[in-house]
């Protein structure tokens, strides 16, 4: 290896070891570090539409079943059963702040069973709670 190669070399290893340990510092090539990808996605702005799909997922198909039928395998213990969201004369009787009421303080707060367990958390969620009654207005039938 004649000396030029060497020493082109050397710069390109010692600005990309550069460019590794200093996550900061501006890409040093068209290649961005896995550092600098990792922060874009840590600093992306949550997406709350995502958020309620997962949580949908997580903690209430467990009863209001996949498709919001009422029947996920919690259901079957439960009387009254959590109904069918799909049902036409329900979905045009109640409204979103009732929808957003029992999702958020549970049953009780509404009058209505206590199987329907509250979601504290969501108090400082409002726009995933948003996105939780649009999923339950998206079961009705179109
Ligand atoms: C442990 C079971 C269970 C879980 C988990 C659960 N629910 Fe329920 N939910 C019920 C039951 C039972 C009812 C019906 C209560 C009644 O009719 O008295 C209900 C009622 C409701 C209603 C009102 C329906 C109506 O008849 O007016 C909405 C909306 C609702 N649930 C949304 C959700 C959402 C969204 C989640 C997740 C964040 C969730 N539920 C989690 C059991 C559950």
């Amino acid at each position: 290896m004649n000396l030029a190669r060497y020493l082109t070399l050397a710069v390109l290893t010692l600005s990309s070891f550069g460019a590794c340990s200093r996550p900061d510092a501006a890409p040093a090539s068209h290649e961005p570090s896995v550092a600098s990808a990792a922060a874009a996605v840590a600093d992306a702005p949550p997406d709350p539409a995502m958020e309620a799909r997962t949580l949908f997922r997580t903690r209430c198909a467990v009863c209001h079943g996949d498709v919001g039928k009422g029947d996920g395998p919690g259901a079957a213990a439960l009387n009254p059963k959590p109904r069918a969201f799909a049902d036409a004369a329900w979905q045009q009787a109640t409204t979103d702040d009732a929808l957003r009421t029992i999702i958020v303080q549970g049953g009780p707060a509404v009058g209505k069973n206590a199987a329907m367990p509250p979601n504290p958390d969501l108090v400082s969620k409002p726009a995933v709670v948003v996105e939780l009654i649009k999923i339950v207005r998206g079961f009705a039938p179109k």
